[in-house]
């Protein structure tokens, strides 16, 4: 007979059961039989996080993302692929020369030229459809296209950097200037979106609420937009790989127009007063990448199961609270943004 895994034995022992007794033939006294249990119970396989997570994504984004899952799945098991967001406060005009030589792109430049296109296809496209009876169709077209194009600030000062589709060249670490600010920030290039929909405006103040470690403030203050910029996160060591960042990027007539707090963001209403034009909240995820690879700090570890369920929770109160800043702005300057990062 083949030999029994752990799961295995304790099959072939309730076989073993004597009838009516519900115990096994033989078993010793009590004692011993829970001693048996406790060991049995301690050496189980436990499922790994990685794999839990995984089999969570396949469930909820199979259902959400369909054809497109499998892609998403994949990229989300391969090595993260970076974009370099080019720091304006430092003096490194060779810069997007150096990258262009690599064959990397300014990925921000690029899409706003297409939204300028899509723009102009619709403005030509109405005024055909203008002139012509029974064409809705594509006067729908068009002006969907023209509704959907991205909200990008054309202005936005922000570029960013990237390497096209397949090729995995790695950018080189950042370097400091004359006066030791860094060049570019490393950053995931789909973190940069949420920033430019958020179409800062020049003089704008501006609220992140969940900021830290801070890629997402430094590329607020790339727009050199920023009338005040208030940067929040509730974890006072994340709060410091913020400070790291702005100290490390950004000079210091600037730093000034940034206040750091660490607040929880759902008492942002009692802690702090003031009114913004636009509210950025990058809530706190399940951390999708790290999730899927990384057995360490897995938010699908058992031990942190009410946590990860807690968590739609925490984001929705979360925007609750943007929605608060930006409703008490909106009856003053119906102008005003909130934009979230909403994960699962
Ligand atoms: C996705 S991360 C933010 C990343 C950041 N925006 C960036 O671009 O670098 C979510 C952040 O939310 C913070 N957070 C969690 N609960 C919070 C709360 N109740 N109030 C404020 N921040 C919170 C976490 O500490 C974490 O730093």
């Amino acid at each position: 007979m083949a030999a029994l895994g752990g799961r295995g034995r304790a099959a072939a022992a309730l076989l073993r059961r004597a009838p009516g007794t519900g115990a096994a033939p033989g078993a010793g006294p009590r004692r011993h039989r829970h001693r048996h249990k406790e060991k049995w119970a301690t050496t189980a396989p436990r499922i790994p996080s990685t794999r839990l997570a995984l089999h969570h994504f396949d469930m909820s984004y199979g259902l959400h993302l369909g054809a497109l899952w499998p892609s998403v799945r994949a990229a989300l098991l391969c090595e993260q692929k970076y974009g370099a967001l080019l720091n304006n406060f430092a003096a490194a005009d060779h810069v997007p020369r150096e990258l262009e030589l690599l064959n990397a792109t300014d990925f921000v430049s690029e899409v706003s030229q297409k939204a300028q296109q899509w723009q102009r296809g619709a403005a030509v496209g109405e005024a055909a459809t203008g002139c012509q009876e029974g064409s809705g169709e594509s006067r729908t077209e068009m002006v969907t296209q023209a509704e959907m194009s991205p909200p990008l600030c054309t202005s936005s000062k922000i570029k960013c950097y990237a390497f096209p589709r397949g090729d995995i060249t790695r950018f080189r670490p950042a370097r400091p200037d004359a006066l030791g600010l860094l060049d570019y920030y490393l950053m995931d290039a789909a973190s940069l979106l949420p920033v430019l929909a958020l179409s800062v405006q020049p003089d704008d103040f501006v609220l992140d609420l969940c900021a830290a470690p801070g890629g997402k403030t430094l590329a607020l203050l790339q727009t050199g937009f920023c009338g005040h910029l208030a940067a929040n996160d509730v974890s006072v060591s994340r709060t410091k790989r913020l400070y790291h960042i702005l100290h490390s990027y950004v000079p210091k007539e600037v730093r000034d127009t940034v206040s750091v707090t660490s607040y929880d963001g759902r008492d942002w209403d009692q802690v702090k007063g003031g009114t913004f034009h636009k509210v950025l909240v990058d809530v706190p995820c399940t951390t999708d990448r790290h999730s899927a690879m990384e057995e360490e700090n897995n938010i699908f570890h058992k031990r942190r199961t009410k946590e990860r369920q807690m968590l739609p929770m925490l984001q929705l109160q979360l925007l609750i609270t943007s929605v608060w800043w930006r409703g008490r702005w909106t009856l003053q300057e119906p102008s005003s943004t909130s934009v979230c990062t909403w994960r699962t």
